[in-house]
């Protein structure tokens, strides 16, 4: 009701249908979009904030994209607040929000999907089958439904960002991807909407992820090149704190995501996937080339 009221105030458009989403876009002209699965914290905001630095009028999409959670994933149970979420994006200058229910993006019948058979083969490609498929499937319909000028996502999903642009790549799709810089509470926990589901243990734990990259990133930035000594540093340090249960740890080549033996001229991307118990966290850091 509130988010109703202010949205009125500010002429905030919000769009359940592709029909009426692209009737209201059709009054702009460049268009800097946000892709979100909502639950916005101050990470999607940083998205939302350099859109609106960087573009005269920005769009958001709310839509937790089912084709993306495996079956055993928590699609149920994703968190959900639309009504705070579309108060923020007011609050932030968003001039069009498009909330559509599932059966207008994934009517009976739809049956054509954008898959990149090399991301499904590392990280969490390899840790969760279908994923980017899903991914790329929902940003590439969106891309389409909007018609963004620039697209905006966050380094937190490393691997997401790398299977967007070769897609926008590949396609040919008319759109400048932007990727922002992750944004961490004090302690270094990168912001992620499942950040909620941790315990209050879990949660004094998570900044572990935050803590073995950085290790990493000194001993890179101190000389070190060999991709197996940073992982065992890594692993060492995830070792030392029992609530995290490492899926992987990774460093990678920063655009085929293979792991590296040596860091070679291009830099490297630490990536790490922990469990604590049900909720498993992501991060990661990119060592830019050594100059
Ligand atoms: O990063 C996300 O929140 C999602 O993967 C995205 C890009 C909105 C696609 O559903």
């Amino acid at each position: 009701m509130a988010a109703k009221r202010r949205y009125e105030r500010t002429n905030m458009k919000v769009l359940t249908t592709i029909a009426d989403f692209r009737r209201e876009r059709a009054a702009f002209g460049s268009l800097g979009f946000v892709p979100t699965m909502g639950y916005l914290h101050q990470g999607h905001l940083a998205l939302v904030e350099r859109a609106r630095a960087e573009c005269p009028a920005v769009a958001v999409s709310i839509f937790v994209n089912p084709t993306q959670f495996g079956p055993n994933e928590d699609y149920a149970r994703y968190p959900r607040d639309t009504a705070r979420d579309l108060a923020l994006l007011e609050a932030a200058g968003v001039d069009l929000v498009f909330v559509p229910p599932v059966e207008e993006m994934y009517p009976p019948g739809f049956g054509t999907y954008v898959i990149q058979p090399a991301a499904d083969e590392v990280l969490e490609g390899a840790a969760r089958p279908g994923h980017f498929r899903g991914v790329a499937t929902v940003v590439c319909k969106l891309f389409n439904i909007v018609q963004p000028t620039k697209s905006y996502f966050g380094q937190k999903d490393a691997q997401q960002t790398v299977v967007i642009r070769q897609m926008v790549r590949d396609l040919n799709i008319p759109v400048e991807i932007v990727i922002v810089p992750t944004v961490r509470e004090a302690d270094g926990l990168a912001l992620s909407s499942r950040n909620v589901y941790l315990h209050p243990a879990q949660r004094a734990a998570a900044p572990v992820l935050y803590r073995a990259l950085r290790a990493a990133a000194e001993r890179y930035a101190a000389g070190e090149r060999s991709g197996e000594a940073l992982r065992a540093l890594m692993r060492e340090i995830l070792a030392a704190e029992p609530l995290a249960k490492p899926d992987y740890v990774s460093v990678a080549h920063p655009l085929t995501l293979r792991e590296l033996d040596q860091i070679g001229p291009e830099g490297a991307l630490l990536s790490l996937a922990v469990r604590f118990d049900q909720v498993r966290l992501i991060d990661n850091w990119v060592l830019e080339p050594a100059p």
